[in-house]
């Protein structure tokens, strides 16, 4: 009987249930053990970044063209779903080496640009996205950082904050509104920096986070950062609708944070699923207990329904000739997902009583690292606002007076 993971029945081809199988087998054995010790040093765990590499679980989506393996979103999705089932952390870094950031210089970058941000991944350096600021959370196309032509390049000032691993992470996409040498605005672009070669580019505060620990979030500050004509990304469209084609980009990413909600409340279902068929009360095992069947029973439903959205979403990825997951799509996953997999790892918890509330149990962590997901990457009510505006086929200004 199968009780977690994907099924074969769900459609993967041999290939994918290798990949999954191999990824479960580093997640159990590497990945899981060290997973209590990156949430208390939190610490940026560089040896599960090296055990990624080493598996070729960094730069999946990379074509072949530019020295990866050219493996599809779905594949990629299957190895972050694992690693999350043990460490949301490394989850989340196995996200950004295959989707976010790398998509977007994938998709829209010169032959140069894509060659170095291959290269990074390809060695397990995730790129950093850098979109929010503290007066643009998701009113994101309100950002007030700029680069102003200077010459054929760019000049960046401004402020970032909670930036997934900056100051880890070595290429940096940063988004700014663009002005030409007259001063007149353009629109939205992205611009690359590496960190330590780029003067003006600089990290401030860190965040003490409730979760998620071994990840830095950080602010990124550009101040009189030069950026040369050849790290301009330029949106297929231009400055003008850069926005609009940077967002869609970012809807990879979008795909791959509700993978890791979807592998932790995947774990946690695991440990509660064994608990209670160990735990005795009433002399007998607490899975005697209707009470605790039908939870279980809620939440496999919660988990079977948020894996079918998630890897639907990943699988748009090329419908329509889109390099990316389609927005809709990718925005229903993470709501659905993100919504779920807190009530999952909750009722997990429940399970375990007061075994559920110690630090010495690895739900406590994942309680903590669970909650994130209505929040990153776009909000669980933002992300309604831009379903709405899909399935109504409306503009939603939610601007006043706009
Ligand atoms: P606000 O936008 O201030 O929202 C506050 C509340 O108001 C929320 O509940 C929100 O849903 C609600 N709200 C706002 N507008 C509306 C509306 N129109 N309708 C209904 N409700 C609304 N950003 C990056 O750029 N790069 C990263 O790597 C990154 N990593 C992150 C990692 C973590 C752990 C976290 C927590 C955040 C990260 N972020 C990152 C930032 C994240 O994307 C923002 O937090 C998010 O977009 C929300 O912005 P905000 O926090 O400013 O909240
Ligand atoms: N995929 C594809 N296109 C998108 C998109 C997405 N996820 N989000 C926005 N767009 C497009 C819109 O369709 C619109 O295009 P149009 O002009 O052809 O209609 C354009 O971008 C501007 O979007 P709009 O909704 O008008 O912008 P807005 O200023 O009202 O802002 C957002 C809304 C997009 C900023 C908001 O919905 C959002 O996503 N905020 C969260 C930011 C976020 O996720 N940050 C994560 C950082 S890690």
């Amino acid at each position: 009987m199968t009780n977690s993971g994907a099924p074969r029945s769900w459609g993967l081809t041999e290939d994918q249930v290798r990949i999954q199988s191999k990824a479960r087998e580093l997640a159990n054995e590497v990945i899981g053990p060290r997973a209590a010790e990156v949430d208390r040093t939190e610490q940026y765990p560089w040896p599960n970044v090296e055990a990624l590499t080493e598996a070729g679980f960094t730069g999946m989506t990379v074509p072949k063209s530019l020295g990866g393996p050219g493996h599809s979103f779905l594949d990629a999705v299957l190895v972050v779903e694992e690693m999350a089932k043990v460490c949301g952390v490394t989850g989340r870094i196995a996200v950004e080496c295959n989707m976010g950031a790398i998509s977007a210089v994938l998709a829209y970058g010169t032959a140069a640009q894509q060659k170095l941000a291959a290269g990074f991944v390809l060695e397990g350096d995730k790129p950093a996205i850098c979109i929010t600021e503290p007066g643009a959370g998701s009113a994101a196309s309100e950002m007030t950082t700029r680069a102003d032509r200077k010459g054929q390049g760019y000049v960046l000032n401004g402020m970032k904050h909670w930036i997934t691993g900056g100051g880890v992470s070595r290429l940096h996409l940063i988004f700014a509104r663009v002005f030409d040498q007259d001063g007149t605005e353009e629109g939205i672009g992205g611009f690359l920096a590496v960190r330590d070669e780029t003067p003006g580019l600089s990290f401030g505060r860190r965040e003490p986070t409730m979760g998620l620990r071994g990840i830095p979030e950080v602010e990124v500050i550009m101040q009189d950062m030069a950026v040369g004509p050849h790290m301009v990304l330029l949106p297929p469209s231009g400055f003008k609708r850069g926005f609009a084609d940077l967002m869609n980009a970012y809807n990879s990413q979008r795909v791959g944070a509700g993978t890791v909600a979807l592998g932790l409340a995947a774990g946690a279902y695991e440990l509660a699923l064994k608990f209670v068929k160990e735990r005795h009360q009433f002399g007998r095992p607490i899975a005697e207990f209707q009470g605790l069947q039908w939870m279980l029973a809620d939440m496999s439903v919660q988990l079977e329904a948020a894996r079918s959205l998630t890897y639907r979403a990943a699988q748009s990825r090329g419908e329509g000739g889109s390099p990316f997951p389609d927005a809709a799509l990718a925005a229903q996953a993470k709501i659905f997902t993100s919504e779920a997999s807190i009530r999952v790892v909750s009722d997990a918890l429940q399970m375990f009583g007061a075994a559920g509330y110690s630090r010495r149990n690895p739900l406590e962590r994942m309680y903590r690292d669970v909650r994130m997901f209505t929040i990153g990457g776009g909000t669980a009510q933002i992300l309604r606002t831009v379903v709405a505006s899909r399935i109504l086929e409306m503009k939603l200004p939610q601007r006043r007076n706009s």
